[in-house]
């Protein structure tokens, strides 16, 4: 799905030059409307509207250094075998990174769990899985709730004779259904605001999700893991905003750091039992949840919603040095996720990896 940008006020400073770049390369930032309008107020580039100027390294003025795009994770790439005979679960898994990462493991050889509350987008990801004649099923329900999370890992015992691997991606930005559109105006108390403005509503569903959710769920997988006494590897799904603050979303970076903690405890209490607890923190990544954030930006832009701290950073390393400025793939992020579930992180535990291009490292 392709943003709609018709709205969008072009007399407002900045907002031509990156419109340039933002309606052919989709480029967005992070998942706050100050870091996003940041990025509308504050792009560095002057190309036209109607003509939009790339940088390459065929234009770039003399004396600059050229810009070598890195190729993205091949889609089609996988380690073949790598997870035979093992179960994973994956919360989140009906669209995003936990869809991509649900079809490369299952492409290795895992038997693939999937729950979430899409019911359409995570059939059809279990239905892709199976039609490539792998083992996949389908639990539709909300990680807000521990009987959910008890049935997905007493479905994947049932089913595939027990829980080696875990992958809790199940996450949102704001309190409205991910499965709806953005409604803006009708569900402005469910949307991301400063503290000051922020409601009740917004703050207990994304915390109920990202944080609560992450715990019921690493609670079920550990009891089995536990329970089997073989070991097995979790990976959270944190953020950049689980490391740093982000203009804007309160509820979001208070939840991703209760991601960040849940990690570390976690890793510490299930060392001796050999399960290794690790999360991925990502910038911008190209799916759904970004779609959507563009559109909360989009409406919060209109509305002159801006913050001079919010600007101070907008843009990975990796994502101001592609000449498309594009975000990190689900299937970049998924490599990284099955590297850590893998037998090759064997001497990883409890750390928070930043997956984030580099955001984090300046
Ligand atoms: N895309 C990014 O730029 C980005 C950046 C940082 C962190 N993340 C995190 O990555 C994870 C995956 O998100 P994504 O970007 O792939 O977006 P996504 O919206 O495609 O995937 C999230 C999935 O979680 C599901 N989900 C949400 N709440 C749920 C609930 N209560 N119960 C069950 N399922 C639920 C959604 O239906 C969706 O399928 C999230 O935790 C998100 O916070 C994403």
């Amino acid at each position: 799905m392709e943003p709609d940008f018709s709205d969008l006020d072009v007399e407002c400073p900045g907002v031509q030059e990156v419109l340039a770049h933002l309606l052919n390369r989709r480029q967005f930032l992070a998942l706050g409307v100050g870091s996003c309008l940041a990025t509308l107020a504050l792009s560095s580039y002057h190309a036209n509207a109607a003509s939009p100027q790339i940088a390459t390294s065929a234009n770039l003025p003399q004396g600059n250094s050229p810009m070598i795009d890195i190729t993205p994770t091949d889609p089609n790439y996988f380690i073949p075998n790598r997870f035979d005979g093992k179960t994973l679960l994956i919360t989140g898994a009906a669209t995003g990174i936990g869809a991509a990462t649900a079809i490369r493991a299952a492409r290795e050889g895992a038997k693939v769990i999937g729950l979430d509350r899409k019911v359409k987008e995570l059939t059809e990801t279990i239905s892709q899985i199976q039609a490539e004649g792998h083992a996949a099923t389908a639990i539709v329900g909300n990680v807000v709730e521990t009987a959910v999370c008890d049935r997905a890992v007493a479905e994947a015992v049932q089913l595939y004779s027990g829980l080696d691997l875990a992958l809790n991606a199940a996450g949102v930005m704001d309190a409205g259904d991910p499965g709806q559109p953005l409604n803006f105006q009708g569900q402005r108390n469910l949307l991301p605001k400063s503290i000051h403005e922020a409601t009740d509503e917004y703050w207990d569903a994304v915390l109920a999700t990202n944080t609560t959710g992450v715990f019921k769920s690493m609670r079920a997988e550990l009891r089995q893991m536990v329970k089997q006494g073989k070991g097995g590897a979790i990976v959270n799904i944190g953020s950049i905003a689980g490391l740093t603050g982000l203009g804007g979303n309160p509820a979001y970076v208070a939840s991703k750091h209760g991601v960040t903690g849940l990690t570390r405890q976690a890793a510490l209490d299930y060392a001796p039992y050999g399960i290794r607890v690790n999360s991925v923190n990502m910038a911008a990544t190209a799916t759904p949840m970004t779609d959507r954030a563009f559109e909360f930006m989009k409406e919060a832009q209109k509305e002159g919603a801006n913050s001079p701290t919010a600007s101070l950073k907008t843009q990975s390393l990796l994502m101001a040095s592609d000449s498309q400025k594009r975000m990190a793939t689900v299937w970049e992020q998924g490599a990284i996720i099955l590297f850590l579930l893998s037998a090759d992180a064997a001497n990883l535990t409890g750390g928070t990896y930043a997956t984030d291009g580099g955001w984090t490292a300046y």
